[in-house]
Protein backbone atom coordinates (compact mmCIF):
# COMPACT_ATOMS: atom_id res chain seq x y z
CA UNK A 1 0.00 0.00 0.00
CA UNK A 2 1.68 3.26 -0.66
CA UNK A 3 0.57 7.18 0.54
CA UNK A 4 -2.06 7.51 -1.64
CA UNK A 5 -4.23 4.63 -1.38
CA UNK A 6 -3.83 4.70 2.66
CA UNK A 7 -5.50 8.58 1.76
CA UNK A 8 -8.18 7.21 -0.65
CA UNK A 9 -8.99 4.16 1.99
CA UNK A 10 -11.12 6.90 3.77
CA UNK A 11 -13.15 10.24 2.79
CA UNK A 12 -11.51 11.47 6.46
CA UNK A 13 -8.98 11.09 8.44
CA UNK A 14 -9.54 11.16 11.93
CA UNK A 15 -6.61 12.71 14.12
CA UNK A 16 -7.11 10.84 17.20
CA UNK A 17 -5.49 11.56 20.74
CA UNK A 18 -6.00 8.91 23.50
CA UNK A 19 -5.63 9.50 26.92
CA UNK A 20 -7.42 6.49 28.07
CA UNK A 21 -6.28 3.12 26.83
CA UNK A 22 -9.85 1.62 28.06
CA UNK A 23 -11.34 3.65 25.39
CA UNK A 24 -9.16 3.15 22.18
CA UNK A 25 -10.52 -0.61 20.64
CA UNK A 26 -14.29 0.82 21.52
CA UNK A 27 -13.71 4.04 19.50
CA UNK A 28 -11.51 2.43 16.92
CA UNK A 29 -14.95 -0.09 16.23
CA UNK A 30 -17.24 2.85 16.36
CA UNK A 31 -15.38 4.67 13.65
CA UNK A 32 -15.08 1.82 11.96
CA UNK A 33 -18.50 1.35 12.19
CA UNK A 34 -19.34 4.66 10.46
CA UNK A 35 -17.78 3.74 7.52
CA UNK A 36 -14.37 5.82 8.89
CA UNK A 37 -11.77 2.72 8.89
CA UNK A 38 -7.97 4.88 8.03
CA UNK A 39 -7.18 5.86 11.47
CA UNK A 40 -3.95 8.32 13.00
CA UNK A 41 -2.99 7.75 16.60
CA UNK A 42 -1.05 10.99 17.59
CA UNK A 43 1.96 10.35 19.48
CA UNK A 44 0.72 13.34 21.88
CA UNK A 45 -0.20 10.80 24.72
CA UNK A 46 1.42 7.96 26.93
CA UNK A 47 -0.98 5.90 26.23
CA UNK A 48 -0.75 6.30 22.14
CA UNK A 49 1.93 3.90 20.92
CA UNK A 50 0.10 0.85 23.36
CA UNK A 51 -3.51 2.19 21.77
CA UNK A 52 -1.98 1.75 18.17
CA UNK A 53 -0.72 -1.87 19.42
CA UNK A 54 -4.18 -2.66 20.96
CA UNK A 55 -6.26 -1.35 17.84
CA UNK A 56 -4.11 -3.07 15.70
CA UNK A 57 -4.95 -6.44 17.23
CA UNK A 58 -8.51 -6.89 17.88
CA UNK A 59 -9.79 -4.52 15.00
CA UNK A 60 -8.41 -5.84 12.06
CA UNK A 61 -11.01 -4.13 9.72
CA UNK A 62 -8.89 -0.68 10.74
CA UNK A 63 -5.75 0.53 9.00
CA UNK A 64 -4.08 2.09 12.07
CA UNK A 65 -1.47 4.86 11.32
CA UNK A 66 0.47 7.23 13.97
CA UNK A 67 0.56 11.01 13.63
CA UNK A 68 2.50 13.78 15.22
CA UNK A 69 5.86 12.23 14.12
CA UNK A 70 8.43 15.16 14.21
CA UNK A 71 11.68 12.33 14.49
CA UNK A 72 12.49 9.48 13.59
CA UNK A 73 12.91 7.58 16.71
CA UNK A 74 9.12 8.25 17.20
CA UNK A 75 8.48 6.85 13.58
CA UNK A 76 10.46 3.75 14.56
CA UNK A 77 8.66 3.27 17.39
CA UNK A 78 5.39 3.54 16.27
CA UNK A 79 6.13 1.06 13.58
CA UNK A 80 7.15 -1.25 16.20
CA UNK A 81 4.02 -0.85 18.06
CA UNK A 82 2.27 -1.61 14.68
CA UNK A 83 1.64 1.14 12.95
CA UNK A 84 1.15 0.80 8.80
CA UNK A 85 1.34 4.36 8.14
CA UNK A 86 2.88 7.86 9.26
CA UNK A 87 2.08 11.01 9.57
CA UNK A 88 4.17 14.15 10.67
CA UNK A 89 2.96 17.88 10.65
CA UNK A 90 6.31 18.89 9.19
CA UNK A 91 9.61 17.36 7.65
CA UNK A 92 12.89 17.16 8.66
CA UNK A 93 16.14 15.31 6.61
CA UNK A 94 16.36 12.70 9.62
CA UNK A 95 12.54 12.18 9.54
CA UNK A 96 12.66 11.81 5.35
CA UNK A 97 15.47 9.45 5.64
CA UNK A 98 13.62 7.23 8.53
CA UNK A 99 10.68 7.24 6.10
CA UNK A 100 12.40 6.16 3.43
CA UNK A 101 14.28 3.72 4.64
CA UNK A 102 11.62 2.09 6.24
CA UNK A 103 9.41 1.52 3.20
CA UNK A 104 6.35 2.73 4.87
CA UNK A 105 3.52 5.22 3.69
CA UNK A 106 4.15 8.51 4.99
CA UNK A 107 2.78 11.95 4.70
CA UNK A 108 4.68 14.63 5.42
CA UNK A 109 3.80 18.17 6.34
CA UNK A 110 3.59 21.11 4.37
CA UNK A 111 2.71 24.63 4.83
CA UNK A 112 3.56 26.26 1.66
CA UNK A 113 4.75 25.89 -1.92
CA UNK A 114 8.39 25.36 -0.96
CA UNK A 115 8.06 23.30 1.89
CA UNK A 116 5.76 21.00 -0.98
CA UNK A 117 8.55 21.44 -3.23
CA UNK A 118 11.38 20.45 -0.59
CA UNK A 119 8.76 17.21 0.54
CA UNK A 120 8.53 16.05 -3.36
CA UNK A 121 12.04 16.35 -4.00
CA UNK A 122 12.30 13.97 -0.82
CA UNK A 123 10.29 11.41 -2.56
CA UNK A 124 6.97 12.77 -0.75
CA UNK A 125 4.21 14.13 -3.15
CA UNK A 126 1.25 12.95 -0.84
CA UNK A 127 1.43 15.50 1.54
CA UNK A 128 -0.62 17.00 4.75
CA UNK A 129 -1.46 20.54 4.06
CA UNK A 130 -1.12 22.02 8.18
CA UNK A 131 -2.32 23.57 9.81
CA UNK A 132 -5.02 23.78 6.80
CA UNK A 133 -7.75 26.04 7.16
CA UNK A 134 -4.85 28.57 9.03
CA UNK A 135 -2.24 28.62 6.23
CA UNK A 136 -4.93 29.64 3.42
CA UNK A 137 -7.53 26.22 3.32
CA UNK A 138 -9.12 25.85 0.21
CA UNK A 139 -7.69 29.57 -1.54
CA UNK A 140 -4.25 28.23 -0.74
CA UNK A 141 -5.08 24.40 -2.47
CA UNK A 142 -6.65 25.99 -5.60
CA UNK A 143 -3.93 28.05 -5.91
CA UNK A 144 -1.06 25.42 -5.57
CA UNK A 145 -3.11 23.13 -7.94
CA UNK A 146 -1.89 25.12 -10.87
CA UNK A 147 1.71 24.83 -10.52
CA UNK A 148 1.77 21.49 -8.54
CA UNK A 149 -1.18 19.33 -9.78
CA UNK A 150 0.92 15.62 -9.44
CA UNK A 151 0.71 16.91 -5.66
CA UNK A 152 -1.88 15.09 -3.56
CA UNK A 153 -2.94 16.54 -0.16
CA UNK A 154 -4.41 15.61 2.90
CA UNK A 155 -5.40 18.99 4.65
CA UNK A 156 -5.91 18.71 8.34
CA UNK A 157 -6.11 21.76 10.89
CA UNK A 158 -9.29 23.59 11.62
CA UNK A 159 -11.55 21.31 9.59
CA UNK A 160 -14.96 20.33 10.90
CA UNK A 161 -18.48 18.52 9.31
CA UNK A 162 -19.05 22.35 8.09
CA UNK A 163 -16.03 23.46 5.99
CA UNK A 164 -14.43 19.67 5.04
CA UNK A 165 -16.73 19.13 1.99
CA UNK A 166 -15.40 22.26 0.33
CA UNK A 167 -12.10 20.57 0.52
CA UNK A 168 -13.33 17.19 -0.27
CA UNK A 169 -14.24 19.07 -3.80
CA UNK A 170 -10.87 19.93 -4.73
CA UNK A 171 -8.79 17.89 -7.42
CA UNK A 172 -5.62 18.00 -5.10
CA UNK A 173 -7.41 16.46 -1.86
CA UNK A 174 -7.71 13.01 -1.25
CA UNK A 175 -8.76 13.35 2.06
CA UNK A 176 -9.13 15.37 4.84
CA UNK A 177 -8.01 14.88 8.32
CA UNK A 178 -8.98 16.17 11.73
CA UNK A 179 -10.40 15.75 15.44
CA UNK A 180 -13.89 16.40 14.91
CA UNK A 181 -15.14 13.16 14.53
CA UNK A 182 -13.62 12.09 18.25
CA UNK A 183 -14.92 14.76 20.88
CA UNK A 184 -12.61 14.58 23.70
CA UNK A 185 -16.61 14.46 25.50
CA UNK A 186 -18.10 12.09 23.59
CA UNK A 187 -14.92 9.97 23.93
CA UNK A 188 -14.80 10.59 27.62
CA UNK A 189 -18.50 9.23 27.98
CA UNK A 190 -18.25 6.93 25.72
CA UNK A 191 -20.78 8.06 23.40
CA UNK A 192 -19.94 5.69 20.68
CA UNK A 193 -23.58 6.13 18.63
CA UNK A 194 -22.24 9.56 18.75
CA UNK A 195 -18.85 8.96 17.32
CA UNK A 196 -20.28 6.39 14.58
CA UNK A 197 -22.86 9.19 13.41
CA UNK A 198 -20.36 11.40 12.96
CA UNK A 199 -17.69 9.35 10.93
CA UNK A 200 -21.40 8.56 8.49
CA UNK A 201 -21.94 12.22 8.46
CA UNK A 202 -17.89 12.59 7.22
CA UNK A 203 -18.16 9.95 4.70
CA UNK A 204 -21.74 11.20 3.56
CA UNK A 205 -19.76 14.56 2.87
CA UNK A 206 -17.60 12.81 0.08
CA UNK A 207 -20.42 11.60 -1.89
CA UNK A 208 -22.05 14.36 -2.00
CA UNK A 209 -18.94 16.90 -3.14
C1 LIG B 1 -3.42 17.72 13.62
O1 LIG B 1 -2.50 17.39 14.30
O2 LIG B 1 -3.57 17.25 12.50
C2 LIG B 1 -4.34 18.79 14.12
O3 LIG B 1 -4.13 19.09 15.44
C3 LIG B 1 -5.76 18.48 13.90
O4 LIG B 1 -6.36 19.69 13.81
P1 LIG B 1 -7.87 19.90 14.25
O5 LIG B 1 -7.92 19.57 15.71
O6 LIG B 1 -8.14 21.34 13.97
O7 LIG B 1 -8.72 18.98 13.44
Amino acid sequence: MNALQVLESSPVLPVIVIHDMDVAVELAHALVRGGVSCLEITLRSEAALEAIAHISREVPEALVGAGTLRNARQLEAALRAGARFGVSPGLTPELAAAARNADVPFLPGVATASESMIAADAGFTVQKLFPAQAVGGVALLKALYGPMPDIAFCPTGGINATNAGQYMALPNVKCVGGSWLTPDDAVARRQWDEITALARQACALRTAS
